[in-house]
């Protein structure tokens, strides 16, 4: 190339010059089909109860979330991750609630199978700390640790009685070791060979996820570092992979998002599954916070983070402005 005096002899501006041009050279496009609604259902309540710190999200009743999975169903939103909050008095040291089929998140399921028929991709979180008295995402031994194994068994369980109430796909979040492979049997030996697992493969112990614990009214004693991964791990989470495609993962997810997009660039580098990634609780309170403030545009904010996500290697997302986003980007 001819180099003309001190001009540059390339021009990277010249693809920025209009928004068509932009549009047209773009390399990551989100689209509806993206992304996954996580919703909340609570137990009881006759109105949708506010969560403080996620302005926008609510606890629903059963019928406003019947109504969610319609939204988002028009909006061309792929799937809906459900959440169960059991009544405070339901909660117990197994988190007994979270096996019983008439138990909040099996109700949820059923309500939304029954509206949205399989519209949606509907999806269960496949963790004890809702439904336990302590807010582990196990049943502790006698010494107050999370026992693994016992926790397995409850989980074995616990992914037939959301396989029975209709799930697509059932997300175990626990990080337990051996969970995939022992839910994957447990479904198995009860014919449901076409429930899915979305696997938590790589999970965080995260300060992010504070305003889910309020989603959930989880009061957790103590943290979670025992069995979520120390953020400063890479290589742990490529060794939680293998574990989980061996055990029999379906799709596998990465989890925060934001602070994790090394990790999830890894990830999907690494494998031909399917790869998710979940914009967390505390990432979206964060936007919504300082948009409220006025110091970021919110709109913009948002779609910047998941175009980020998505450019990481997210295949699907799971954010909690999933139907409003659909909604923006148009089918
Ligand atoms: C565990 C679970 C958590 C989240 C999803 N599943 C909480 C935790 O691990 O502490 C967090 C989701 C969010 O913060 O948005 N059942």
């Amino acid at each position: 190339m001819t180099v003309y005096g001190s001009f540059p002899g390339a021009r990277p501006r010249r693809l920025r010059t209009t928004p068509t041009m932009r549009r047209m050279v773009a390399e990551t496009r989100l689209h509806p089909a993206d992304l996954i609604l996580p919703a909340f259902v609570r137990e009881g309540v006759d109105e949708p109860v506010p969560i403080g710190a996620m302005p926008g999200v609510v606890q629903h009743t059963r019928d406003t979330l019947r109504k969610a999975a319609v939204e988002a169903v028009e909006a061309g939103v792929s799937g809906i991750m459900l959440f169960g909050v059991p009544e405070e008095a339901k909660k117990d040291a197994a988190g007994t609630a979270g096996t019983d089929p008439d138990g909040i998140l099996q109700v949820a399921i059923r309500d939304v199978r029954a509206e949205v028929g399989d519209e949606l991709v509907v999806m269960s979180d496949l963790c004890l700390d809702e439904y336990t008295d302590h807010g582990h995402c196990g049943v502790l031994d006698a010494d107050g640790r999370v026992d693994n194994d016992a926790t397995l068994e409850r989980y074995a369980e616990m992914a037939q009685v959301q396989a029975d109430a209709g799930v697509h796909v059932v997300g175990p979040s626990g990080m337990m070791d051996g969970q995939v492979g022992v839910v994957r049997d447990a479904l198995d030996t009860i014919g449901k060979e076409d429930v899915s697992i979305l696997a938590y493969t790589a999970k965080y112990a995260s300060a992010f996820y504070g305003p889910f614990r309020e989603a959930v009214g989880s009061s957790l004693r103590g943290d979670r570092k025992t069995y979520q991964q120390d953020s400063a791990n890479v290589r742990e989470s490529m060794r939680e992979l293998a574990l989980d495609l061996e055990e029999g993962a379906d799709m596998v997810m990465v989890k925060p998002a934001g602070p994790y997009l090394d990790v999830l660039a890894r990830v999907a580098d690494a494998v031909d599954v399917p790869v998710a990634a979940y914009q967390i609780s505390g990432e979206y309170a964060m936007i919504e916070a300082a948009a409220e403030k006025g110091w970021i545009e919110r709109d913009k904010a948002i779609l910047e983070s998941l175009t980020g996500i998505k450019r990481a290697g997210a295949q699907m997302i799971l954010t909690y402005w999933a139907t409003e986003v659909a909604r923006r980007l148009g089918r």
